[in-house]
């Protein structure tokens, strides 16, 4: 079973759609394995996007990651990454598909609601920039054989 690191961004809490976005995962079968409701420090921003520091978008960009609490939160199943980031939609939400999270819920690419690692490596990375080894819980959804052939 693959792992992905998902963050519920601060627009999305502010706007009451933090159930459902964790709805639309769980729909999908992927199971949740670690998550909390946090206020992401400064420097935990500056590492987990670190690879925009030299973007000009990057001081906004960690000014609003913390600004207000947001969700991270371990995902797991088959090519949950990939599938993860389908359910996500295109980075800029003008152009992202409706149905999926920010084609349907955003308009502005500063304000695009969840973050979702774009690899198996980005995801590795930033699950240990944002949680423990002891965090993830090890379980199976009933629904599982009703989910996977
Ligand atoms: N041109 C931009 N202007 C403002 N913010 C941006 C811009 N491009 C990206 N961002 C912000 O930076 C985050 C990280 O960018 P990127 O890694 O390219 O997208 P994604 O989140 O889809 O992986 C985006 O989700 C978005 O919040
Ligand atoms: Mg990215």
């Amino acid at each position: 079973m693959e792992q992905t690191f998902v963050m519920i961004k601060p627009d999305g809490v502010q706007r009451g759609l933090t159930g459902e976005i964790i709805s639309r995962i769980e729909r999908k079968g992927l199971r949740i394995v670690a998550m909390r409701m946090c206020q992401v420090t400064d420097e935990t921003a500056r590492r987990h996007y670190a690879e925009h520091v030299e973007k000009p978008f990057f001081n906004s960009l960690i000014e609003f990651i913390t600004s207000s609490p947001a969700v991270p939160m371990i995902v797991e199943g088959a090519g949950a990454v990939s599938v993860m980031r389908t359910i996500a939609g295109a980075t800029d939400p003008k152009e992202s598909l409706v149905g999926t999270i920010r084609g349907d819920f955003g308009l502005d690419v500063g304000r695009n609601l969840i973050h979702s690692a774009d690899s198996l490596e980005s995801a590795k990375r930033e699950i240990a920039i944002h949680f423990t080894e002891d965090e993830a819980v090890l379980y199976e959804r009933a629904e599982e054989r009703w989910v996977y052939e």
